[in-house]
């Protein structure tokens, strides 16, 4: 009998828990044995797995984070990897399933260096791996960001205020970007195209000369600004984004009255209920990644063309960013 077992690696995402679902239901369906491992490689490394049968993991679809918890360690020193490889044959475990973003991905080519078998199944809100359209938990995410926004545009325009919104998803940009436009945002700062700061002044000032006098402004967290941008306003080039914007903007505005205020969405992207989407693409990813367990095929990648499951073999390739695409570049700034 064929035994995978299925880890979280790095970051947690909304999805997860649907991932988790869908490989155990289509492993039993298919005769393979599923342990689910507890945080990650560490949990691994202490032993920290069990069996998992249709009832662990029922009534979890709808729920975030991960039932398996998860862990940053990632198998990089030859020493590490190899604990994990023991640990493996220990288990008699015919491959892992690895759910992750950027660690997740490098876990599982740091470890097929040494042939220990996995398949990987993008888990990211980040969406930013160069072999899928979309990683589960990146719908969910966007929608939280949706989410703020809706709200934040009310008492942004009540009090005229320049709101600055920051969101996750460094450094690909697709979060700021998509949550943006999704959200209506009226200027969108992100890794995905360079800053521009007199572009920024000149649609707030067209707004508060016109008969918007509010404005909302995503700028990613960690997003990285000219250092000339922080030289004019005097700041320390450690100042955050979101922070060295709102004092651009309250320096250029100050005769208009303009105030600026900040909202950090931190976890709150990271967190809650999976919407359909993620589910959709977890469940399609997840139930694949079985089936190719079932014949052998192993290194590879699970990822999405549209709403079509694709198969890559492991490669370098597998840590590039995937770039914002143009047209969604361009559209984000139709509704400037
Ligand atoms: O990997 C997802 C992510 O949300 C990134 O966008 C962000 O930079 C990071 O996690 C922050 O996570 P933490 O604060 O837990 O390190």
């Amino acid at each position: 009998m064929k035994r995978a077992a299925v880890l979280c690696v790095g970051n947690d995402c909304p999805g997860l828990n649907a991932a988790i679902r869908a490989i155990v239901v289509k492993s039993t369906e298919l005769g393979i044995e599923v342990l689910g491992v507890r945080d990650g490689f560490e949990g691994l490394l202490k032993d920290n797995l069990d069996v998992l049968t249709k009832m662990n993991v029922s009534g979890i679809l709808h729920r975030g984070g991960t039932i398996l918890g998860t862990s940053l360690l990632i198998p990089e020193t030859e020493e590490q990897i190899k604990s994990i490889q023991r640990k493996v044959e220990q288990y008699a475990i015919t491959s892992l399933l690895i759910l992750g973003g950027r660690l997740g991905a490098r876990s599982a080519l740091n470890l097929a260096k040494y042939g220990v078998p996995s398949v990987l199944i993008p888990a990211t809100i980040d969406n930013d791996l160069a072999f899928s359209d979309f990683s589960i938990g990146f719908f969910t995410a966007v929608e939280n960001v949706k989410n703020a926004l809706d709200v934040l545009h009310s008492t942004a325009e009540s009090h005229h205020r320049v709101m600055i919104v920051e969101t996750m998803g460094r450094p690909g940009g697709w979060i700021a970007t998509v949550g943006g436009l999704t959200g209506g945002a009226d200027y969108v700062v992100s890794s995905a195209e360079p800053f521009e700061p007199m572009d920024l002044l000149k649609r707030i000032k067209v707004r508060y000369e016109g008969h918007k006098k509010f404005s909302i402004i995503v700028v990613e967290s960690g997003v990285k600004l000219p250092e000339d941008f922080y030289e004019n306003l005097n700041l320390s080039k450690d100042t955050p984004a979101s922070q060295a914007i709102g004092t651009f903007v309250e320096k250029n505005f100050k005769e208009l009255g303009v105030e600026w205020r900040y909202t950090n969405l931190g976890y709150l992207q990271r967190g809650g209920s999976p919407v359909a989407m993620d589910r959709l693409i977890a469940t399609l990813m997840a139930t694949r990644a079985v089936e190719m367990i079932k014949v052998a095929k192993v290194y590879h990648a699970v990822g999405m063309k549209g709403l079509t499951v694709t198969e890559a073999p492991y490669s370098e390739t597998m840590l590039n960013i995937r770039a914002v695409e143009d047209y969604l570049k361009v559209l984000v700034k139709l509704f400037y």
